[in-house]
């Protein structure tokens, strides 16, 4: 059983990078092999600052590590350090219908946003399957924001086996209900590029104030809450501490229960979640040539499994 997903390094981790992703993929580290890596070619197709690239990078790495990736059992590497990747890219893009990555929802959100689409944008889903098809991955864990990239990653798999004979893996993706959408600070889709995030890691100051700073609405404190489970506070207690997070939910409900000692509350949890995560960040913080070594043995790791299914995929389809 092989798990492996993918993070970009385009800015700073949030509750729903760790909730739908970072999180599965640590638990998956005790029932089998895992692959885990730093998506910096994809970065490309909206972040053109080299600076931000190299910094948001090592910072990625750090959240894994600090988050409870353990390099001894898990493999973690920088995509670009196996470039054997845009090779099996290419090839599966031969097989890609154009139909297809026109349909993708996240091609469209991101040019409907005002992103210029180059041809890495329209390509990244292709980028994406080789990401995964090269490792012959079982399970992929990640968002609900993800699940249609899934879905092209497994057809352009079943396209390759019907066209060339039975080669690669067709992956499963592991999408948890409870936190598939984690929501931000103004209510959509906690995301990187909407600017709504609660960081993993930063200055308490900033992320209390963050907290502090959800805007509720008017009824007093002692009003019972019919609608208490849309209440954002309360869906982020939920994702944090599932128990915790219903009980505030019913006192919300029933009235007694203010705005502020909520906000409260969720940022006590919130802080103390990541209490041990955030002092082993600091550790590995102040040592990033550790850090380094610890990626370029993983891209050895990685790149040993991509040789092997790249020879495989080469040799299907007639390159040798
Ligand atoms: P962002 O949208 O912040 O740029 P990424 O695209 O880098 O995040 O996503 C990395 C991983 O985190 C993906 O598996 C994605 O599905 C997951 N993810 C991102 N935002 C959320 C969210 N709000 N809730 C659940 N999972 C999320
Ligand atoms: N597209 C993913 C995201 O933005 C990142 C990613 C790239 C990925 N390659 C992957 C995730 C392979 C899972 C598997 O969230």
């Amino acid at each position: 059983m092989r798990t492996l997903t993918g993070i970009q390094p385009t800015g700073t981790l949030h509750l729903g990078n760790y909730f739908g992703a970072m999180r599965p993929a640590i638990e998956a580290q005790s029932r089998g092999e895992c692959f885990y890596f730093i998506a910096d070619y994809h970065s490309m197709t909206a972040l053109f600052d080299p600076a931000a690239r190299r910094k948001n990078t090592l910072g990625v790495a750090l959240d894994w590590l600090a988050c409870g990736l353990d390099p001894a059992k898990s493999v973690l590497w920088r995509q670009s350090d196996v470039p054997e990747v845009t090779e099996l890219s290419w090839i599966l893009g031969t097989l890609v219908p154009k139909g297809m990555l026109e349909r993708a929802t996240s091609y469209k959100d991101k040019v409907a946003k005002g992103i210029a689409p180059n041809f890495g944008l329209f390509a990244y889903p292709v980028l994406m399957a080789a990401d995964i098809l090269l490792y012959d991955v079982n399970v992929v864990p990640v968002g609900r924001d993800q699940k249609q990239h899934l879905e092209m990653a497994r057809d352009m798999a079943v396209k390759f086996n019907v066209t060339y004979g039975e080669t690669l893996v067709v992956p499963e993706p592991q999408i948890r209900e409870d936190t598939a959408a984690v929501p931000g600070l103004d209510g959509q889709k906690m995301s990187k590029s909407y600017g709504n995030t609660i960081e993993l890691f930063g200055d308490e100051k900033v992320l209390r104030k963050k907290i502090m700073g959800i805007v509720m609405d008017s009824r007093t404190p002692q009003e019972p809450k019919p609608d208490a489970e849309k209440n954002l506070a309360i869906q982020l207690l939920k994702v944090l501490a599932p128990a915790a997070g219903a009980d505030a939910e019913n006192r919300l409900r029933a009235g007694g229960l203010g705005y502020g000692d909520l906000k409260k509350a969720l940022f006590e949890t919130y802080w103390n979640y990541f209490s041990d995560a955030r002092k082993r960040r600091a550790e590995l913080a102040a040592d990033p040539a550790h850090v380094e070594g610890i990626l370029r043995d993983g891209a050895g790791r990685a790149r040993a499994v991509a040789s092997v299914v790249l020879k495989r995929a080469r040799r299907a389809c007639g390159l040798e």
